[in-house]
């Protein structure tokens, strides 16, 4: 049994990712998993400001910036599984999952208690993780700077790559309905979290 942590990126309530969680979170949990969603583009969640006045000592509320954050921090503590579910925009994670992620790095700042470490490498906190992106066009260089960001970003947050679902031909609300094989994959893709 794992804590999964799910950030629905996502604006649109009925849309694409929203629809791929479902089943994901559908297959996760009847592997006995608890999973909980975080809607972060619907939350009071502010980019970051720079202060670099972040705190990872105090774990519950590591930010200078008081906001639905704390929420996010709360689970993303617990989380065994953090998954992404962001759609592709721009080739790259959407603005409302890029805000949470930047504001991830007040959990890995502060005083380092190995001198011979920096904070941010200290602070880092091991996972597995998971990416599902729903995007409109279908094709390897659509998805290509994403999947080179993806690696990187797993290794420098000590995030096992659990593994991603990109599907493409999906645009408008609704569009993954028609798609059944997206919902399959992203039922089985919850199910192998065990
Ligand atoms: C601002 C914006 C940028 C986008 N950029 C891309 C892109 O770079 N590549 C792509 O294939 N689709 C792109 N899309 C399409 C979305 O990824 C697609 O509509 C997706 O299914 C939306 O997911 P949702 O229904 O969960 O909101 C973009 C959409 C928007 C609104």
């Amino acid at each position: 049994m794992k804590k999964v942590l799910v950030l629905n990126g996502s604006p649109r309530p009925n849309g694409n990712t929203v629809a791929m969680i479902k089943e994901f979170v559908r297959g996760a949990e009847e592997g006995g998993n608890i999973v909980n969603v975080c809607d972060v583009a619907r939350m009071n969640i502010h980019p970051c400001v720079g202060c670099l006045g972040g705190n990872a000592q105090n774990t519950s509320s590591p930010c200078c910036q008081k906001d639905d954050m704390d929420t996010v921090y709360k689970y993303y503590n617990e989380c065994d599984v953090v998954v992404f579910a962001t759609p592709l925009y721009f080739w790259n994670f959407n603005a409302q999952t890029k805000a949470v992620i930047d504001r991830l790095f007040a959990t890995m700042e502060g005083e380092s208690p190995d001198p011979s470490v920096p904070a941010y490498v200290y602070y880092l906190q091991h996972k597995e993780a998971c990416l599902m992106m729903p995007a409109e066009e279908e094709s390897d260089a659509n998805f290509q700077l994403i999947n080179h960001y993806w690696d990187g970003f797993c290794e420098r947050m000590d995030y096992t790559n659990y593994g991603k679902l990109l599907i493409g031909n999906l645009m408008e609300v609704g569009d993954v309905k028609q798609k059944p094989e997206a919902l399959e994959a992203a039922y089985k893709f919850g199910r192998t979290i065990k």
